[in-house]
């Protein structure tokens, strides 16, 4: 088998990169290890940066989007009983965030990728990547029993954080920084109305808290727990218990309950990558950095490295240039830097850390301000709802 460019994963970088390049004439194959049945039903997030919803848009993937999104105007961030609103749009000249689940997105692209005539290729396994010090490099894959090379003039890793491609490139290459939580998130998913029309963001003495929703009958709920807590402790009674115990406010207020749907626990993590390439390899995504939920970035992030990387081929098969690849690294860790830091202060300023008291306080004042002065506002607000995009 041969294409221009092999993509390993189709998560939301693998995807949208096949979309971009497709618009280019630039040919691709896409290579999944799970079912598309599996890929399709992975509960992930759910928020949408303006640009991201723009881009998609742009690319004709946005209309089950636009007629079944929820458009959020702001936020709620909720401390000592009490929540205040940040008003998104209007701190940012009128954009909006999006709530779609990150699991009907990836059915959006998939669909409209295969009505296409595009390869992706499901349940495939043993994926190993050869040849990167070569013009052509390869990808070796099992597929129905056989067993397959892929050979392509560059690979995109949009394996995510687990995938083979990062840990393809050479000993000594790549830098990893990291900041591991000392908390992780457990997250359901239920059959009840939201309790309140936008997000909020809870910080209570017993830990962070986040209700959010999928649309007008599903809700997505929160609760920071500890990093190697089980599901088994925490029986469904518990979950509803302690949500309403850390999203109670003074005003009248009562968290909607029905039955859960789902239930799972994440880890929290700050993680980087770099450089995002080696040779004709070049990572997108979770593939190569991870952030904590707390800022809803990850799905945004992998979108943005994949209109940089799309930019950098389509330059180089368009006219030979070089540059655009070779900046590939910088320009995305632009944005990944600034998208770390919003994540971590986002966290460090909602979770509870330690039974410091001083850590508390700090967490309070920075509460207070952000929450009274418009200053302060307007940046967390332009942070949550997205940077622009490189697009064209
Ligand atoms: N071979 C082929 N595919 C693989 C392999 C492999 N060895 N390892 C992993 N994959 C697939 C996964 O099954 C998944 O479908 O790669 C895909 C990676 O997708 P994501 O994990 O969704 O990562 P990414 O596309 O970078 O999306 C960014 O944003 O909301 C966050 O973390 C969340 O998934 C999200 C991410
Ligand atoms: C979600 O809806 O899953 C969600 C929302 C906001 C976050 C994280 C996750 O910060």
């Amino acid at each position: 088998m041969d294409t221009q460019v092999a993509i390993v994963g189709a998560g939301p970088a693998g995807l949208v990169l096949s979309h971009l390049l497709d618009r280019q004439g630039i040919d691709c194959v896409v290579l999944e290890n799970r079912s598309r049945a599996y890929v399709e039903s992975r509960i992930r997030a759910g928020v949408l940066e303006y640009s991201t919803v723009e881009l998609l848009c742009a690319l004709g993937l946005g209309d089950r989007l636009m007629r079944e999104r929820m458009v959020h105007h702001g936020l709620e961030l909720l401390f000592e009983g009490t929540a205040h609103r940040i008003p998104l749009s209007e701190l940012t000249g009128g954009k909006t965030i999006t709530i779609y689940g990150q699991h009907e997105l990836v059915k959006d692209l998939i669909k409209a990728r295969l009505d296409k005539g595009g390869d992706i290729l499901f349940d495939i396994s043993d994926v190993a990547v050869y040849g990167l010090d070569e013009r052509r490099p390869t990808v070796r894959f099992g597929h129905r029993g056989a067993a397959h090379e892929l050979r392509a003039d560059f690979i995109a890793g949009c394996d995510g954080f687990h995938g083979v491609c990062r840990q393809s490139i050479p000993l000594g290459v790549l830098r990893s920084l990291e900041r591991v939580y000392p908390f992780s998130w457990l997250g359901i998913l239920a059959q009840a109305p939201p309790s309140s029309a936008e997000l909020v963001y809870a910080r209570h003495d017993r830990g962070f808290a986040l209700h959010s929703m999928r649309n007008a009958e599903v809700t997505r709920l929160y609760l920071q727990v500890a990093p190697d807590e089980s599901l088994e402790r925490w029986p469904d009674q518990r979950i509803w218990g302690e949500l309403r115990t850390r999203l109670a406010r003074d005003a009248d207020w009562e968290l909607t309950t029905g039955p859960v749907l789902e239930k799972g626990i994440t880890p929290m993590r700050s993680f980087v990558a770099e450089p995002m390439q080696y040779k004709r390899l070049f990572l997108a995504g979770d593939a190569a950095h991870i952030v904590p939920a707390t800022g809803a970035k990850g799905l945004n992030l992998a979108v943005a490295d994949v209109t940089a990387l799309a930019a950098g081929l389509t330059a180089w098969y368009s006219t030979g240039r070089t540059d655009l690849l070779d900046s590939y690294t910088t320009t995305c860790l632009q944005r990944v830097w600034r998208v770390q830091h919003f994540s971590w202060w986002m966290t460090s300023m909602l979770h509870k850390l330690s039974d410091n008291a001083f850590d508390e306080q700090l967490q309070l004042s920075q509460l207070r301000y952000v929450t009274s002065s418009a200053t302060a506002a307007t940046s967390l607000a332009e942070n949550y709802v997205g940077f622009p995009y490189a697009f064209d």
